[in-house]
């Protein structure tokens, strides 16, 4: 299975977005886009107009860790040019109406769930979306420290759909990310580790070095 990598912009610095991206870019396979709500987490983060500028050769993966995603943040970032939405399991009312909402725009779908929700709350959707993403720390915040007990949850994932992409997400490093994709991980999303390092190019090859350990 071809292994991405997936720089998370919520690390990087705001006010020179573009620039961030410019740098990641030939390194990268997609551009992972958190946004917030105040409500499913505390934090509010980019809009939709922000991203919606943003120039990039990189498939935009956007997270929703929204409530009630089909309201407006996804017909907002479709505008924005997302190719992949994710919603949350916990946040969403009709999941498999909010699948097809995306899907029938033509965009491709994520289905995430936090660390403590089962695999069982996803299982019945697993034919009808593009990816899995399991958070490995509580959502919310970059920086925190990775829960390895979600490792469980993706080897069975894997073991069940072994060409589905699983995106891992939260506190990936190159001490992490060797069991994350010996789990069955291959869309590695990592914000803090790539934008803490000045040189960004360094961090992404740690990581990828880490993944052949
Ligand atoms: C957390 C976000 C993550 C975050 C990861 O709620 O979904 O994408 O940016 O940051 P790190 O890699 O620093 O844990
Ligand atoms: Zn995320």
């Amino acid at each position: 299975m071809k292994f991405k990598i997936a720089p998370s912009i919520l690390s990087a610095d705001r006010s020179n977005l573009q620039e961030e991206v410019n740098q990641i870019e030939p390194y990268s396979d997609l551009i992972h886009i958190d946004i917030m709500d105040g409500k499913f987490v505390p934090p509010i983060t980019f809009q939709a107009e922000e991203i919606k500028k943003l120039k990039t050769k990189l498939e935009k993966d956007v997270h929703l860790m929204v409530i009630d995603p089909e309201k407006s943040f996804i017909p907002n970032f479709i505008d924005a040019g997302a190719d992949i939405i994710t919603i949350h399991s916990e946040a969403c009312k009709d999941i498999p109406k909010t699948i097809a909402l995306i899907r029938s725009k033509g965009v491709k779908v994520g289905l995430s769930i936090n660390p403590p929700t089962p695999l069982s709350m996803i299982k019945p959707y697993l034919n009808d979306i593009d990816m899995v993403l399991i958070m490995s720390v509580n959502p919310g915040y970059a920086g925190q420290k990775f829960i390895p007990e979600v490792l469980t949850k993706i080897r069975e994932l894997r073991k069940l759909k072994p060409n589905l992409d699983i995106e891992i997400d939260g506190g990936i490093n190159k001490g992490t990310i060797t069991e994350a994709v010996k789990a069955g991980a291959n869309i590695i999303v990592a914000g803090s580790s790539i934008f803490n390092n000045p040189d960004r190019k360094q961090a992404i090859e740690d990581l990828k070095k880490a993944i052949k350990k």
